[in-house]
């Protein structure tokens, strides 16, 4: 999707949109129209019941700029949010047939008028991804139409503001790419190779493939990968916009390309989700896209765990007892609960590697998550009040919205071991905080950690505010703003 920000509107063939706000109907809301039109739009509102609630759009067909034209009001609603007026304006029109919108924000803009424009461009950029590599008979009406669109009204600021915003858009459909390709195409080598072109944005790309792991020895993430042909990988993708000034922030990311359960294998019914298992690993590379592209003063690391997990001959079986990377040794009790063991030793490595005093970690971690939040919050479990706080604000200001559970000793105590020093699933009942507890074991004194268990976010079943159903791309822009605010210079 092409964005441009003007400040009168073009003469070509386009449909316009008139944002407007509730209550503006009946008064000078519509000025933009010249007045046939005009009072089109107020029969139009009426009749739809419209009066500029959130994300509502009317469509109409009216003269203006002396043209026949599609025209549109959309609403930003009581909270001025521009960003779901623009997702609105994008899933009315994306198959629409029209190729070009303009929008007119000039009577809502307010006194910050650019950042309503990109708020709006953000929404509507994120509305408008699709994945149709793989549809080869799409027909002509399905196909998407529209291809540009020009937001009039947003100030001279706005191209320039823009330009770091369309960068975190960039990073949000990257995540989804990744989310929505099927395992057959996305495998942990292949993952990195998706990567690999962030090394001409400045991001370091280091690899550690099944040797090196296995001579660090990261036991428990090796456990998970030896049953699959496919060669497990821990990718590292590093950010300093600090020039080495600043110490690192560590995001470590869950990367499963495909959860069968292994041994413990799941069933059959809906076993296709688990292609997003690297949900968590996804995130991670989506946020480091974002900061590159805005060229974010901040030095960040990110780690991606990738593994498949698969049963065979010599997969891993309940019971087998492993070492990562730490020392500490793990009873497989349940080789389902795999992403904890790729998890602890990608903690370890960083930390001992990088030194860092934050970690954030995201996994696809536990179906129990689901049953808590249901599809509404990612849950967060963290050994540090400040940096909870800091994520939650990020979470709740650009709508990536997280929710904290509790850690504990009576919680840490459930997942002790007869034989070894753990075991890698607890009882039912709080299975979240027991996955949590499990990687709290890797966290080294005075580091402050963060664990998200998006595993209800990544994937939806039906469209959302910005997003159509699928991937979601949850957690990069959480991440951008969490960096922007607290580890920016
Ligand atoms: N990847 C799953 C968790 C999951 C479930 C993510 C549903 C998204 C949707 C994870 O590896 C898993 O299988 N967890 C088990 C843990 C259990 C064996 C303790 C689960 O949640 O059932
Ligand atoms: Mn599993
Ligand atoms: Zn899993």
């Amino acid at each position: 999707m092409r964005i441009s920000f003007a400040d009168s509107r073009p003469a070509a063939t386009h449909a316009l949109a008139i944002v407007v706000a509730p209550a503006m109907i009946g008064g000078a809301g519509l000025s933009a129209l010249p007045e046939p039109a005009q009072a089109l739009a107020r029969a139009a509102a009426q009749a739809n019941r419209f009066d500029g609630e959130n994300g509502a759009v009317v469509e109409f067909f009216g003269e203006t700029d002396a043209a026949h034209r599609r025209l549109l009001l959309v609403g930003i609603g009581a909270k001025n949010d521009f960003e779901r007026a623009g997702a609105a304006l994008t899933a009315k029109l994306l198959t629409s047939g029209e190729t070009n919108l303009v929008v007119d924000i000039s009577a809502v803009a307010g006194d910050k008028p650019a950042e309503a424009a990109i708020s709006l461009a953000f929404g509507a950029v994120l509305r408008s991804w699709r994945y149709d590599v793989y549809r080869t008979k799409l027909e002509s009406k399905q196909r998407r139409s529209l291809e540009h669109i020009t937001i009039v009204g947003g100030g001279s600021e706005a191209a320039e503001l823009w330009k770091d915003r369309e960068g975190v858009a960039e990073g949000v459909m990257f995540t989804r790419t990744l989310i929505t390709e099927p395992a057959n195409i996305l495998y942990p080598e292949s993952f990195v190779e998706r990567c690999r072109p962030l090394a001409d944005l400045g991001v370091k790309i280091e690899v550690l493939g099944r040797d090196a792991m296995a001579a660090l020895g990261m036991g428990a993430l090796l456990g998970v990968s030896q049953g699959s042909v496919r060669e497990p990988q821990l990718l590292v993708m590093t950010w300093d916009g600090t020039d080495g000034a600043s110490p690192p922030l560590a995001l470590v990311g869950k990367g499963v390309t495909f959860d069968t359960g292994g041994i413990s294998l799941k069933p059959p019914a809906g076993m296709e989700d688990m292609k997003w298992d690297m949900g968590g690993a996804g995130a991670v590379a989506g946020t480091m896209k974002a900061l590159a592209l805005r060229k974010a003063k901040a030095h960040v690391i990110g780690v991606c765990g990738l593994v498949e997990n698969m049963p065979d001959g010599n997969a891993q079986r309940p019971g087998d007892v492993v070492t990562s990377m730490s020392g500490q040794t793990i009873e497989v009790i349940n080789t389902d609960a795999e992403g904890r063991l790729v998890l602890c030793d990608a903690l370890t490595w960083v930390q001992k590697t990088y030194n860092p005093k934050t970690i954030v970690d995201l996994a696809t971690l536990t179906g129990a998550i689901i049953v808590t939040l249901g599809y509404e919050y990612g849950g967060m479990f963290s050994n540090d009040d400040g940096l909870a706080g800091e994520l939650l604000a990020a979470g709740a200001s650009v709508g990536d919205k997280l929710w904290r559970l509790p850690l504990g000793d009576p919680y840490d105590k459930l997942i002790d071991s007869p034989i070894a020093d753990m075991k890698n699933v607890g009882p039912r009942e709080g299975g979240s905080i027991t996955a949590a507890q499990f990687l709290k074991r890797y966290i080294d004194d005075g580091v402050r950690w963060a664990h998200l268990d998006i595993a209800g976010m990544v994937w939806a079943s039906k469209p959302g505010a910005t997003w159509d159903k699928g991937a979601t791309g949850y957690g990069v822009r959480l991440l951008d703003k969490f960096v922007a605010d607290n580890f920016e210079q």
